[in-house]
C-alpha cells in the first residue's frame, strides 16, 4: 500500500478527516449571508466523507456536487448520506480539485474546509474562480498562523510542511489579489481541532497499527 492509501485507511471511518464543526460550517454560511430559503449549486471540494457535505446538504437548498480525489471517501459519504433527511440533493464526483471537470460560472457556492493546501491556497482560490458565477461565494478553511509571536520551533516546523503557512491577514491579502471581496473570517475552536479530529483520529491508530504496524510507511 501507498502513503496516500494508508492515509484514506486511517481516516476513512472517522466523521471528518480534517478539523470543522457543524457549528463552524454554520458560522460560515451565516457570515457569507447566504439565504437558507433559496436554491443553489454548491460544489463541496475536498469533501471526504462528507461531514460538511451533511450539514451543507440539511441546511440549505439545492444541489451539492461533493468532490474527493478518493473514491473511498465518496462511498463513505454515500452510505452516510443515504441515512440522513437532506434538504439538498447530494452527488458525488471523484476527481482532483486542480482538474476539475466544471463549466465556467457553473455554481453559486464553493465550499472547501481543511482541503485546499493540498494544491497550495493561491493556486487553488485563483483556479477555482472561474467555477463561480457573478456574485458567488467561496467558503474557504486554510490552516494559518494565529499570532505574528511564534516559537521558532513551530514556525520552522510549519514554514517546511507547507510552504504558504501565513497570518490570517496574508491570506485576506491573497483573496483579494485574486479579486474577491472578504465578507468575513473567523477561527475554529479548539474542539473543531481536538474533539472533532484529532482525538477520534488518535482512537483510529490502535486498530490501524494493528494491521499495518509491520509497515514502514505506515508506522512514519
Ligand atoms: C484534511 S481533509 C478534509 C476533508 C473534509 N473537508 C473534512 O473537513 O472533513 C482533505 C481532503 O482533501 C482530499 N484531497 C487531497 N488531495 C486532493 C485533490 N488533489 N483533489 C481532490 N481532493 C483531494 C483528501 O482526500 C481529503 O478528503
Amino acid at each position: 500500500m501507498n502513503e496516500f492509501e494508508l492515509m484514506v485507511h486511517l481516516h476513512r471511518n472517522n466523521k471528518r478527516q480534517g478539523p470543522g464543526s457543524d457549528e463552524s460550517t454554520n458560522l460560515a454560511i451565516t457570515l457569507a449571508k447566504i439565504d437558507r430559503e433559496k436554491s443553489y449549486r454548491i460544489a463541496d471540494i475536498g469533501c471526504g466523507t462528507g461531514a460538511q457535505t451533511m450539514f451543507l446538504a440539511k441546511t440549505l437548498k439545492g444541489d451539492i456536487i461533493a468532490v474527493d480525489l478518493f473514491e473511498e471517501f465518496l462511498e463513505k459519504l454515500k452510505e452516510n448520506s443515504a441515512k440522513e433527511n437532506t434538504i439538498a440533493n447530494i452527488k458525488t464526483l471523484s476527481a482532483s480539485m486542480d482538474k476539475l471537470p466544471f463549466e465556467k460560472e457553473e455554481f453559486d457556492i464553493l465550499w472547501s474546509e481543511g482541503a485546499v493546501y493540498n494544491i497550495g491556497f493561491k493556486n487553488g482560490i485563483n483556479y477555482w474562480k472561474e467555477f463561480l458565477k457573478p456574485g458567488g461565494i467561496l467558503a474557504v478553511s486554510e490552516l494559518s498562523w494565529t499570532t505574528n509571536c511564534r516559537p521558532k520551533e513551530l514556525e520552522d516546523f510549519w514554514t517546511g510542511e507547507y510552504a504558504e503557512m501565513d497570518t490570517i491577514a496574508g491570506k485576506i491579502r491573497v483573496l483579494e489579489e485574486a479579486g474577491y471581496k472578504v465578507l468575513g473570517h473567523f477561527i475554529l475552536s479548539d474542539d473543531c481541532w481536538l474533539d472533532n479530529y484529532y482525538n477520534p483520529l488518535l482512537n483510529s491508530h490502535k486498530a490501524f497499527r494493528e494491521k499495518f504496524g509491520n509497515n514502514e510507511t505506515a508506522e512514519r
